[in-house]
């Protein structure tokens, strides 16, 4: 059985990556961070959380990654984790750049390190293209990163690619464009509109704030964008590839269209504020997936129309839940007991300190607590 290690498997790709691999027949180990609301949400609502071997471990804490590699020993890596908010990439820079950039050069450490030859796949993003120009990119199109994000992003594809040919390692990076889903956060501009829209067709809502509706974006169906991703770790070379739809709709288009599904005019709603607006935009994001089609035999199914519908279907559905008063997915119990978690106390090295409370003295000193001395 193949095994493989997911960061971020909390996220949105991460978890439709954790899905797919699961029908492939993988064993799945995925890194989670601790934070104060647990949010499994996304593995619970697939029906995959208790299938999953999940490691604590933060991009930040090199000690963690390499547990992470050493306890999973994968076949194949996956580096999904980063902080991938392009808006708050302008706020907090440095984090951002950390996560999402020199964190990548700790993790392919470790695996040198470690003498781990595992595949490994790099999330690298359209975004790195930024404001250059281009009307359509492809994998030779030049990067002109226009947020930290995309500056942070486009390190890390560079250091990928020092590893490949430095270290003969099979390293890839996947040049993914937008692709989203009913498990998009909710900040990002698609399910900012598709669930808006939705509690506004509920009448739980009256308006729709948004900032700069002409931005154009190449938006695709994040789970199928999943299955490219596999592929490229499956073939005979260690190549970069475009992922996208080949379209680009606007904000507008979008948000016409969501409106649209629902019976009414966006127009009524819809309020715009400089508080969504970026200190720099990109405009115009479409990717050529000429490559993808050729070598990987992958081709999109679900493009912008489709995605729209499925998305905003999906969010009614959960806001009539809501109003029958019952659960979304995201309010499942959040330590659910059939939790597959593999921290260091379920490790040898705390058998042998079990062993040790079994000696009789330390047993007393459980029992009556310890005897301290006060001078
Ligand atoms: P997402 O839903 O925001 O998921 C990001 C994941 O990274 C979450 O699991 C998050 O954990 C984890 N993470 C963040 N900071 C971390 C840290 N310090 N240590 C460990 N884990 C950390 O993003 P996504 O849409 O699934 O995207 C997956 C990857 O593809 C990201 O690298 C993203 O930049 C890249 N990408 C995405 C798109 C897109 O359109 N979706 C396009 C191109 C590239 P928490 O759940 O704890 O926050
Ligand atoms: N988030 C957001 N919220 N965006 C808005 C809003 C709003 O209220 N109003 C307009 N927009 C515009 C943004 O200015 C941007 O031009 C566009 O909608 C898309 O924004 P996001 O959905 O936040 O995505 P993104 O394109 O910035 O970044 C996503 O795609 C990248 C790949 O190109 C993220 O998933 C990144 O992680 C990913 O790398």
């Amino acid at each position: 059985m193949k095994k493989v290690l997911i960061t971020g498997i909390t996220g949105q790709d991460g978890a439709y990556l954790a899905q797919y691999l699961l029908s492939k027949g993988y064993k799945i180990y995925g890194t989670f961070r601790r934070i104060s609301t647990p949010n499994f949400w996304r593995l619970q609502s697939l029906g995959i959380y208790s299938k999953i071997n999940l490691i604590p471990a933060d991009l930040l804490d090199m000690g963690s990654m390499l547990e992470a590699v050493r306890v999973s020993d994968p076949d194949e890596v996956y580096n999904m984790a980063a902080s991938s908010y392009v808006s708050t990439s302008f706020e907090q820079a440095i984090g951002n750049s950390e996560i999402t950039g020199l964190a990548v050069t700790k993790f392919l450490e470790a695996l040198r390190v470690l003498r781990v030859d595992a595949k490994f796949y790099q999330a690298s993003s359209s975004e790195m293209y930024g404001n250059n120009g281009c009307t359509i990119q492809d994998e030779q199109t030049p990067f002109y990163p226009s947020s930290p994000y995309a500056a942070a992003k486009l390190y890390a594809h560079g250091i990928v690619n020092v590893y490949k040919n430095s270290y003969n390692m099979f390293a890839v990076a996947g040049i993914l464009f937008n692709h989203e889903s009913p498990l998009r956060g909710m900040e990002f501009v698609s399910r900012k509109i598709s669930n808006g829209v939705a509690e506004i067709a509920m009448g739980l809502k009256d308006e729709l704030v948004l900032g700069n509706l002409y931005a154009k974006r190449d938006w695709g169906y994040a789970a199928e964008y999943m299955e490219a991703v596999h592929l490229m770790l499956q073939q005979d070379k260690p190549e970069d590839y475009v992922i996208s739809t080949g379209e680009a709709h606007s904000v507008l288009d979008f948000v016409k269209l969501a409106f649209d599904i629902v019976g009414l005019t966006w127009k009524k709603y819809v309020k715009i504020n400089k508080r969504f607006f970026r200190p720099f935009e990109v405009d115009y994001l479409c990717g050529n997936n000429k490559k993808a089609k050729r070598k990987l035999g992958w081709e999109p199914k679900i493009k912008f129309e489709k995605l729209v519908k499925l998305m905003v279907n999906e969010d009614m559905n959960r806001w009539k839940m809501f109003v029958e008063g019952k659960t979304f997915p995201w309010d499942a119990p959040l330590y659910p007991s059939e939790a597959k978690l593999i921290t260091r106390s379920s490790e040898e090295n705390i058998n042998s300190k079990i062993k040790k409370l079994k000696n009789r003295q330390t047993q007393r000193m459980v029992k009556n607590g310890p005897s301290i001395k006060y001078k």
